[in-house]
């Protein structure tokens, strides 16, 4: 069975079939007019993915997202709310805050000393007497946008217009809460400055295609050549792959594959048990975790046997891709450069279920036992590289998504050639059309994308 691709609705909104298929010129990655559009017509105008809410547990704690130009600062305050601004003083301009996140008792920017409490409104001014024209502390706060909290994630809308999160999502919020990503522990933080769009990056994400190519590990653990796809509203998708199994493409083997092997051995299954009946692996494993689970402490019972053997990829627009497991959550987002349309920061947060491994009798639910921590750890400082730190061998993504960064540089620097014109994508690139199919609609200004601003007040 080929991949399948499903076009669905959500059941209050625009439908997720697009009028017209975007085509998928060089210009678009690589142009700075194309590059302006994006953050007129979209950047400002969409929900995006800010940061994580276990930055913000107290009042007075901050973290700083930058996206493209732009920086916002997203802060718990004295009562408890989230709250979001510009980072730019309304003094003079200065960006306020230049550490990535920390806690503060207020906002204080370091050049002439303005202060803001923490939800932006103007505190202090030195030499306020001076201001003969006055000091209007509503004109002279900190300028605001929408902030909402999801499944432990942060999201914000430059758009004060925009419509709630919950609409945007539509029924991903919905499919995704037996995951309780709240719950989870951040493990580890990374961003890797890439010579690629931001775009180059997400296509990367979006199909299966190149995994023969330059994954052919995947062929011994997952089966990524019958994935279906899903094809949601306002350009949102998501990829179902089977997991605990072997492609098909290659025919069975007898042996598990040393992958599998590595896989199930901490789960207390045996390979040898398995010798000439790979394929009965994905069931035992359903299996077999809900009983670990219950030794360890981890209940299993809020998901369906698939959700607890398969990889699901939920790629929500314009930037966000979530892999996820019961055990383990891949959040990565690429972000745009504030002016090169060739470059982006690529980030990936990795967060796990907080359920300690049982050394003693070899079990886990994520992984080797033996490299388990003992336990939980302080919140991992961001590690910051290069591609050419991933290429070198002193950084790595995983070794997957290594290969993936490998290729995006050569990606992008094709796409500038005379002898480039546009892509010619197949089926199974489905999610990669319909992620710039809704990019157009946001870029035309069209009814649509005015409603998947959320302003249909406005309509
Ligand atoms: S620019 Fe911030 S206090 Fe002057
Ligand atoms: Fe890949």
């Amino acid at each position: 069975m080929p991949q399948t691709n499903t076009y669905i609705d959500f059941a209050d909104g625009p439908p997720a079939t697009p009028r017209a298929r975007a085509t998928l010129d060089a210009d678009r990655y690589t142009s700075r007019a194309f590059m302006a559009r994006e953050w007129d017509g979209m950047w400002t105008r969409s929900w995006l993915l800010a940061g994580l809410e276990c930055d913000l547990r107290e009042p007075g704690d901050y973290f700083v997202f930058d996206i493209g130009r732009e920086s916002i600062i997203v802060t718990r305050t004295e009562e408890g709310a989230l709250s979001a601004v510009y980072n730019a003083c309304q003094h003079r301009g200065n960006r306020i805050m230049t550490n990535e996140r920390g806690s503060v008792p207020a906002i204080a920017c370091p050049y002439h000393g303005w202060t803001y409490e923490l939800d932006g409104k103007l505190r202090s001014v030195p030499d306020s007497e001076r201001f003969i024209q006055g000091l209007p502390c509503e004109s002279l706060s900190l300028k605001p946008v929408l902030v909402e909290s999801w499944g432990g994630l942060v999201w914000i809308n430059m758009d004060l217009e925009a419509g709630p999160l919950s609409e945007f999502l539509g029924v991903v919020q919905e499919q995704l809460a037996p995951f309780r990503f709240e719950d989870m522990v951040l493990v580890s933080d990374q961003t890797v400055c890439l010579d690629a769009n931001w775009k180059t990056c997400i296509d990367n994400f979006n199909e299966q295609y190149h995994v023969d190519f330059i994954h052919p590990q995947h062929a011994s653990f997952v089966d990524c050549c019958n994935a279906g796809n899903e094809l949601w509203p306002y350009g949102h998708r998501r990829v179902l792959v089977e997991g605990y199994v072997t492609n098909p493409r290659y025919g069975t083997p007898e042996e598990v594959p040393p992958i599998l092997q590595a896989a199930i051995r901490p789960l207390g299954l045996d390979p040898a048990d398995f010798r000439g009946r790979v394929p009965d692996i994905r069931k035992a494993v359903q299996q077999r975790k809900r009983e670990v689970g219950k030794a360890l402490g981890f209940d299993y019972s809020g998901f369906t046997d698939d959700q607890v053997s398969d990889v699901l990829q939920y790629d929500l627009f314009p930037n966000v891709i979530m892999t996820i497991k019961p055990e383990e959550l891949w959040v990565m987002r690429p972000r745009p450069h504030p002016t090169d349309p060739d470059k982006c920061f690529f980030d990936k947060w990795t967060l796990r279920i907080d359920v300690p491994a049982d050394k003693a009798r070899g079990l886990s639910l994520v992984g080797d036992p033996k490299m388990a921590p003992a336990e939980t750890q302080a919140r991992p400082e961001r590690d910051v590289f290069t591609q050419e730190d991933v290429i070198a061998g002193t950084h790595s993504m995983t070794i997957t998504i290594d290969q993936d960064i490998h290729l995006l540089r050569d990606m992008q620097a094709g796409m500038h050639s005379r002898g480039f014109g546009r892509a010619w994508l197949n089926e199974d690139e489905a999610r990669v059309q319909h992620f710039h199919d809704w990019l157009d609609i946001w870029l035309d200004g069209s009814a649509l994308a005015r409603r998947s601003a959320g302003a249909k007040a406005a309509e």
